[in-house]
């Protein structure tokens, strides 16, 4: 059985994992915004990169409420997504198939980050953690709108094509 103190350690963990990966992702944003072929893919990418910088606020005032230093810890799997963004940039390609790559790519990314957030949120619930909750809870709902960006801007750019 899970223990309170085992829940929070298993909080805390994936806290810090996030934390390392939004880090990861602010860096490479703007090199996929410049990557971007349409200025539709650009904007969507240095907006994120945006929402990013704040989201990494959140996770620091998380930290704070848990009376922990804000800390990172490399998360294996966000790391491979965001090498997976760095591989379709290395290619030579048409603007729209580097488009379609890097969108794909950036929606694993949130795919992820939906994941991890939706558990830090019931996690944070579950320890009692309530501004933490709606701090994540506030995350959770960018990278839901974000993937909901990228999604049209892809089956814009299909519809486009078939058109
Ligand atoms: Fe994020």
């Amino acid at each position: 059985m899970t223990t309170a103190n085992g829940l929070q350690d298993l909080f805390l963990t994936a806290l810090q994992e996030i934390y390392h990966g939004e880090k990861q992702i602010l860096r490479a944003l703007p090199i996929m915004a410049k990557s971007a072929g349409s200025s539709e893919l650009k904007r969507a990418f240095e907006h994120h990169a945006d929402q990013t910088e704040g989201q990494i606020g959140r996770l620091q005032r998380v930290f704070e409420l848990m009376h922990k230093t804000a800390r990172g810890k490399t998360c294996e799997a966000m790391a491979a997504l965001i090498e997976d963004s760095k591989d379709v940039m290395s290619q030579v390609i048409s603007n729209e198939a580097m488009d379609a790559g890097l969108s794909a790519a950036a929606q694993a990314v949130e795919h992820y980050e939906i994941a991890r957030y939706g558990t830090l949120c019931a996690w944070a619930r579950q320890l009692g953690l309530k501004e933490a909750a709606h701090l994540l809870g506030q995350t959770l709902r960018e990278e839901k709108q974000t993937d909901e960006i990228l999604n049209k801007i892809a089956l814009g750019a299909i519809n486009r094509k078939a058109a």
